[in-house]
């Protein structure tokens, strides 16, 4: 059996605060309820969208943070990162591809894909040939042990009108290159704020609400222009996983809100 936490778009930053929320306080409170209440995962994966403007100061303290978890926290790359600002302040895997954030975690139950889906300037997703490569290599290697990927930009649509339009730019191949392989057992995905689950092309799926503020439902429609986080709280989740059967707890860890001042 494999128990991993999953944690999602924490928009860290290390002064000040988002519309009015405190995301230093919501990242430690997660991390905090996840020791305290998950003390037997392996680890927790953080899929991305980890820092605000301040590249420095804001992944300065944010391995501060994570290094103040007993549980081991590995960070991912979002279309709120820098990629160097990234390498320079936060600890990755041994074995991480040198050009890109990718790595793999070997568990009991199979192994585990931390993509890079960045995509320099970009609110929407890039998976490039370099990307793709390692990830074709990865999965030919791994042949018939179960596979399970993390990333943050969902590789097709959810039915999210706004979100949607910001997704992986190569959607399609990746997804066909993924069908090629029946090793691939579940994506988990952030970006879109909110929790989704689903199948594609057979594939299952899941997304999370984010560490800090929640994308409103799609109904009634909003726009950028007039968005307005909704008042729902924020969730970590459990990952599961158990003779390849697969389940997802959410675990809200503090109040809506938590952190919000004013
Ligand atoms: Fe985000």
């Amino acid at each position: 059996m494999t128990k991993l936490i999953w944690m999602t778009d924490p928009h860290f930053q290390n002064t000040g605060t988002i519309d009015g929320l405190d995301p230093r306080l919501r990242l430690k409170a997660a991390i905090t309820h996840a020791n305290a209440h998950y003390p037997d995962a392996e680890f927790a994966l953080l899929t991305g969208d980890l820092v605000g403007d301040d590249i420095d100061g804001d992944y300065t303290a944010l391995a501060g943070y994570l290094e103040s978890s007993a549980l081991p926290i590995h960070p991912m790359m979002g279309n709120n990162d820098d990629r160097a600002g990234f390498r320079a302040r936060l600890s990755l895997p041994q074995d991480a591809m040198p050009d890109f954030v990718q790595f793999a975690l070997d568990t009991a139950e199979g192994r585990i894909l931390c993509l890079d889906t960045h995509k320099v300037g970009s609110a929407a997703g890039q998976f490039c040939d370099a990307r793709m490569d390692w990830l074709e290599g990865q999965l030919t290697d791994a042949g018939d042990t179960p596979v399970y990927i993390f990333m943050h930009h969902p590789p097709m649509s959810l039915g999210l009108p706004k979100q949607d339009e910001i997704m992986l730019d190569e959607g399609a191949a990746f997804l066909d290159l993924l069908t090629a392989h029946a090793s691939v057992k579940h994506l988990f995905m952030g970006h879109v704020h909110r929790p989704t689950c689903g199948s594609i092309r057979g594939i299952p799926f899941a997304t999370l609400g984010a560490l800090s503020f929640q994308a409103p439902a799609p109904r009634p429609a909003w726009d950028w222009d007039n968005f307005k986080a909704a008042a729902e709280p924020p969730h970590y989740a459990v990952v599961e996983i158990a003779q390849g059967n697969v389940t997802v707890q959410f675990i809200q860890f503090c109040d809506a809100q938590f952190g919000l001042s004013g």
